[in-house]
């Protein structure tokens, strides 16, 4: 078997909440160089990435075949995370389906795909399940895992799945965004006494690292990550200990939860380049219907032994997250996680690429 060591990687996503951290474990102490694929090189996320060291950009849309042949080209390494709330979930599809063959008609030596949990499939292909930025990403996991069968010597190929972000617990424009009610830091979802496998983008950094360190043993591989289930009554909890500061968890009907901040959106495609008019297109409100059902009923579940194999210094409790992310923040300038959550200073920052573009932006 040809060795599949890569040593420089096209990032797709780089620029995103995971990509940053994921490039800056690639780049951080010159192993690796990135070239990373971003719609606007003159952005300030874009521009942070080429202060991290051994990064260059391609400016393009990953929606555009010349494009993904050029960086794939000039790279051996792929990390694909194609973003799902632009395309929808139909056109998703095939973009990551045409990643992984033009990377391997093009040389790449080893493919790691930013995947999610196949829910549907997950929850026994119920449509209660159905979450189409989910089931979008975990059916061509399947795929990828299926096509390695074959190709595993001509281009290794792991998946790497996440799920929500810690980070968006306290950050402005995410479905589980905070908000300060008498004082009372308070999150209202409909999740009853379900847990979410939130997951802390500071460890995507180790992991994927991880991934492209051992190809050998990620060939083939679906790494499955995240904290620990958190449920929203701990999380309110672990909240008051760290912050000193009062918080509470309300569980809230779906027709409650779209009727709240979301109102504005809930009827509008999930992707916000998916047409309207296509019947596979799912409003937001059908896509997070599935999303929080999956998490009300357990039915994502994570190897945590595994992880602890693999991240012996991982972050393992929603606590700790919180008492790390309230010194980062204070080191950074930013203030302590109470600050942080009053909404005029909240509205001010945004963990994802896309609450800070507003869901604007083309193919
Ligand atoms: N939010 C979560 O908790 C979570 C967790 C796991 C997985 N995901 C999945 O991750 C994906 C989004 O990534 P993210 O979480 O990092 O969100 P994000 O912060 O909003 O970043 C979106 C990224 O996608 C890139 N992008 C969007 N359209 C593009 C295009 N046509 N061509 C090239 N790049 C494009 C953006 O780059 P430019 O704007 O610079 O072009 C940016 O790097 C979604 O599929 C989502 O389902 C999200």
């Amino acid at each position: 078997m040809s060795s599949q060591n890569v040593s420089r990687i096209f990032v797709i996503g780089a620029t995103g909440a995971q990509g940053l951290p994921v490039v800056r474990g690639l780049v951080g102490d010159g192993k690796y160089s990135v070239l990373a694929l971003t719609r606007d090189a003159g952005s300030a996320r874009a521009k942070s990435l080429l202060d991290m060291g051994e990064v260059s950009i391609l400016e393009g849309s990953f929606a555009d075949e010349a494009v993904l042949r050029e960086g794939f080209r000039a790279c051996d390494g792929a990390y694909v995370n194609i973003d799902g709330f632009n395309t929808g979930e139909k056109t998703e599809m095939y973009w990551a389906i045409r990643c992984y063959e033009i990377a391997l008609e093009e040389g790449v030596k080893f493919f790691v795909y930013g995947n999610l949990d196949y829910t549907l499939k997950k929850g026994g292909y119920d449509s209660r399940f159905r979450t189409g930025h989910y089931d979008g990403k975990g059916r061509i996991g399947e795929w990828i895992l299926f096509q390695n069968q074959v190709n595993r010597d001509r281009m290794g190929a792991a998946l790497f799945t996440t799920g929500p972000y810690m980070e968006m617990v306290v950050s402005s424009r995410t479905p589980m965004t905070p908000t300060v009610e008498d004082g009372v830091v308070t999150w209202r979802v409909p999740l009853g006494d379900g847990a979410v496998v939130h997951v802390a983008l500071e460890d995507c950094a180790h992991y994927v690292r991880w991934l492209f360190d051992n190809p050998a043993r990620a060939n083939g591989m679906d790494l499955e990550v995240a904290i620990e289930p958190v449920r929203y009554a701990d999380l309110a909890a672990a909240f008051e200990r760290v912050t000193g500061h009062p918080a509470r968890y309300v569980d809230t009907s779906l027709d409650d939860y779209f009727n709240g901040p979301l109102k504005a959106s809930a009827d509008k495609p999930a992707g916000y380049n998916a047409d309207p008019d296509d019947k596979s297109t799912m409003s937001f409100r059908d896509n997070f219907t599935g999303f929080w059902n999956q998490w009300k009923h357990d039915i994502i579940k994570r190897d945590y032994a595994l992880l602890d194999e693999v991240h012996p210094g991982r972050i393992r409790t929603v606590e700790e997250w919180l008492r790390r992310e309230e010194q980062r923040g204070r080191e950074a300038g930013l203030g302590g996680l109470w600050e942080r959550v009053q909404p005029e200073t909240l509205q001010k920052h945004s963990i994802l690429k896309i609450g800070e573009d507003q869901r604007r932006g083309r193919l």
